[in-house]
C-alpha cells in the first residue's frame, strides 16, 4: 500500500522540505496549513510534477480543524502512515511583558495544534493496525534552557514531555506506532515573519524584538536549509530514532543543562 504522510505547516520552510522529501519518495502527502494562498500553490506545484497530494486548509489551534483534516485524509485514503505535528510561531519579548493574547497563540499553535493532531489521529492510526510514525516539531529550544523567547521555550518543553509520554505509552500499549521529535537548531525558514499568520487584535505589534533583531536575522540566514532538516527526519524513521537532533553542535547545551539539574 501506498504511504500517506499528513504535514501540518506544510506550506513553508521545515514542513514544506518534508512534504517535498516525502512526496519524492513516492508517498501520498496530505498537506495543512492555515495560510490558504501558498498552499494552493505547492498543492498545484507538486501536482504538475505527478505527486498525489491534497491540500486540506487548517489552523491546528482549532480542534475541528484537525478534526476535519482527519476526517477528509480518512475518507480519501483509509489510513495515515506518517503524521508531522510541525505548524509552529514565535514571538518574543520579556517573559512578564506577554500579553494573554500572546501565550494563547503560540500555545494555541505549538503546543495545542500537537495535542489536537494526537487525539484526532492516534485512535484511527490505532485501529489500522499498521506501522506508523508520529513526528512531532519542537526544537532544540525545547531541551535547554536561555532568554527571548519565553512562550515559545515552555511550548517546545512542552512538546518534547509530550512526545515522551506518547511514545512510552505507545510503547507499553503494543502498537505500531512509532514516536520521533525532532529538535532543529536555527533553519532558513519563514518562522521570523510568523505574525503573518496572527490575527487577533494584538497581531500588529508582538512581533517586533524578534523580526527586528539583525543578530537573529543573521543565524536564521546561515541556518540549515529545510531539505537537510527533512533527510534527518526521514532517516530518523528508517532507523528508529526517537530525538531528532539535526545540529549536534547544540548537545553541549543539553549536557549542561542536565548537569546542572543533577547538581
Ligand atoms: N526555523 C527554525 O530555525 C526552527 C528551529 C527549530 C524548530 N522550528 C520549528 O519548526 C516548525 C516549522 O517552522 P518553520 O521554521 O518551518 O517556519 P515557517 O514559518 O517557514 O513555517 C511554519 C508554517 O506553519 C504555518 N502555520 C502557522 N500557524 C498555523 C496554524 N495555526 N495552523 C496551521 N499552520 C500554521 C505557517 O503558515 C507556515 O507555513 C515550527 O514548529 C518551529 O517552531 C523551527
Amino acid at each position: 500500500m501506498k504511504q500517506v504522510a499528513v504535514i501540518t505547516g506544510a506550506a513553508s520552510g521545515i514542513g514544506r522540505g518534508m512534504v517535498e522529501r516525502f512526496a519524492a519518495e513516492g508517498m501520498t502527502v496530505v498537506l495543512a496549513d492555515i495560510e490558504e494562498a501558498p498552499l494552493a500553490k505547492l498543492e498545484q506545484d507538486l501536482r504538475a510534477n505527478g505527486a498525489n497530494v491534497l491540500a486540506v486548509r487548517t489552523d491546528v489551534s482549532n480542534a475541528e480543524d484537525v478534526e476535519n483534516l482527519a476526517v477528509q485524509t480518512y475518507n480519501a485514503y483509509g489510513a495515515v502512515h506518517i503524521l508531522c505535528n510541525n505548524a509552529g510561531v514565535v514571538c518574543s519579548r520579556p517573559i512578564w511583558e506577554h500579553t494573554i493574547a500572546d501565550w494563547e497563540w503560540v500555545l494555541g499553535v505549538n503546543l495545542w495544534g500537537v495535542i489536537h493532531g494526537i487525539r484526532a489521529f492516534v485512535p484511527r492510526m490505532l485501529s489500522q493496525e499498521t506501522e506508523c510514525h508520529i513526528v512531532n516539531t519542537a526544537s532544540i529550544l525545547g531541551l535547554v534552557r536561555g532568554p527571548g523567547a519565553g512562550i515559545y521555550m515552555v511550548s517546545k518543553h512542552a512538546v518534547v514531555a509530550l512526545s515522551e509520554t506518547l511514545a512510552d505509552e505507545l510503547v507499553q500499549s503494543g502498537s505500531q506506532i512509532q514516536v520521533h521529535v525532532l529538535c532543529p537548531g536555527w533553519v532558513r525558514t519563514g518562522i521570523l515573519d510568523s505574525s503573518r499568520n496572527r490575527t487577533d487584535s494584538e497581531s500588529h505589534h508582538h512581533n517586533r524584538n524578534i523580526t527586528d533583531n539583525r543578530d537573529v536575522r543573521a543565524e536564521m540566514d546561515a541556518g540549515m536549509s529545510p531539505a537537510e532538516v527533512a533527510d534527518h527526519v526521514y532517516n530518523a524513521m528508517q532507523s528508529g530514532i526517537f530525538y531528532i537532533h539535526t545540529h549536534p553542535e547544540h548537545k553541549a547545551g543539553v549536557q549542561a543543562r542536565m548537569e546542572d539539574i543533577l547538581k
